[in-house]
């Protein structure tokens, strides 16, 4: 038995003062006050938060194939250091994540590295080249929770149809990175005032907004559940609401940086700044805000994309797209939308984890009697600099160094087994 006393409990629609006390099975027996049963390990959370371990429905841990960037073990202690105790890891690896196999080597690897647990995104199609469909029924038998081409979009929209409509059948959902290759192409940041002054090729938000509607579309035409990647602009929120509103099934995520960051940064030329989709203007910024609040956006992803030193260390235009996310979303989310009054608490942990769950139909994703012990410690009121050297994660490409946060992560634990302790 574990029990961790003294502490706030957040729970899934309010916040109590309550111990927790943590069966050998890892789950949660009780949530109250009661006697400590003798030889319990107790950990004092005295002054600090208990909180639901974050779901992060969006990372990319890309192994197999890009272990110099980051793999399964270095993107776990980075989950947990993160207050992530699971997460769906994206299909873009080497060889793609559109097969049995490669699903079935990432749920045996994350095991055995235990410390996060680790849902594979099968591929929408072969080879993620938009040309035939992947083994989804074989993916689904093999451990894959949802669909994605993430790192584009599949630009045949009768191909798009069809995956949308097989996974449907096996109960997966598509989770879609909307980009139109044609418009974006060959661009790096928000196309606007700035790329226009740092000469930088901009990708316009109808880029982005074109594949949301079109995959809206074919949803609603097939009347199947869909899932928006990474939402960036203001008006990809207008066009989820509205649909929401028509009763479309569609849910949306967003990321820290894309309500945290204007493409003012991107003047330094810093290419941490650089990922897809870029980042956008202040009305932007805004509607993300807005639409988080109103629930047009459901959940908050990192969308983690390590990167090796290497692909970033050359000219803007050149550089690989990406944020390493997964060590300051909590610190990031706390201050921008609770800190700051946008969202209380409990609404933040269940965009951050109860919906997630509900998304992807998870188990977790909340703080409650028989469920797994999975949860985080967190000192709200712990203010400090963002410094990429502390991270565990490979990829210490962010562009938050330096930047002032409050809330840190203490202490981790998965099935009630501390995954991390600061
Ligand atoms: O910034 C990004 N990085 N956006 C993507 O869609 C892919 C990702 C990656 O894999 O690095
Ligand atoms: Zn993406
Ligand atoms: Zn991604």
């Amino acid at each position: 038995m574990k029990c961790i006393v003294n502490g706030t409990v957040v729970l899934k629609d309010k916040e109590i003062k309550a111990d927790v006390l943590i069966n050998d099975g890892g789950r949660i027996e009780k949530i109250g006050s009661f006697m400590i049963p003798a030889g319990c390990e107790v950990t004092d959370a005295a002054g600090k938060y208990v909180l639901p371990g974050i779901i992060d429905m969006h990372v990319h841990f890309r192994e197999p194939g890009y272990e110099g960037k980051e793999d399964i073990e270095t993107g776990s202690r980075a989950a947990a250091h993160g207050g992530v105790t699971q997460v769906a890891c994206m299909p873009n690896t080497d060889p793609v994540c559109d097969n049995a196999v490669v699903v079935s080597y990432i749920v045996h690897r994350a095991k055995e590295v235990g410390l996060c647990k680790v849902h594979p995104v099968g591929a929408i199609t072969k080879g993620q080249k938009g040309e035939a469909l992947a083994d989804i029924g074989k993916m689904k038998n093999a451990g894959a929770i949802a669909l994605s081409e993430d790192g584009k979009s599949v630009m045949n929209s009768q191909i798009m149809r069809l995956g949308m409509e097989y996974g449907n059948g096996f109960g997966l959902k598509c989770l879609c990175h909307c980009e139109d290759i044609n418009l974006a192409d060959g661009g790096c940041v928000n196309e606007g005032f700035n790329s226009t002054m740092t000469g930088l090729k901009g990708i316009p938000r109808a880029a982005e907004d074109i594949i949301i509607s079109r995959d809206i579309c074919l949803a609603e035409s097939i009347g199947c559940p869909v899932h928006i990647c990474h939402v960036s602009t203001w008006s990809g929120v207008e066009i989820i609401r509205a649909a929401k509103v028509r009763g479309v099934k569609v849910t949306a995520e967003t990321c820290p940086h894309y309500f945290a960051l204007t493409d003012d940064c991107i003047t330094s030329f810093n290419t941490f700044t650089k990922v897809n989709p870029p980042i956008r203007e202040e009305k932007d910024r805004q509607a993300i805000i807005r639409g988080l609040k109103d629930g047009t956006l459901d959940c908050i992803v990192t969308d983690h994309a390590p990167h090796a030193l290497k692909d970033k260390q050359v000219e803007y235009s050149l550089a690989s797209f990406g944020i390493s996310g997964i060590e300051t979303s909590f610190a990031l989310s706390y201050t921008y939308l609770v800190k700051s009054g946008v969202m209380t608490l409990p609404e933040l942990m269940q965009k951050m984890s109860y919906v997630p769950a509900q998304i992807l139909r998870l188990e977790g994703g909340e703080i409650k009697e028989g469920a797994p012990a999975d949860l985080f410690i967190a000192d709200l009121d712990a203010t400090y600099k963002i410094d990429s050297s502390a991270f565990l994660s490979k990829g210490k490409n962010t562009p938050f160094i330096g930047m002032e946060v409050s809330g840190k992560v203490c202490k981790t634990f998965m099935d009630g087994r501390e995954t991390y302790s600061e």
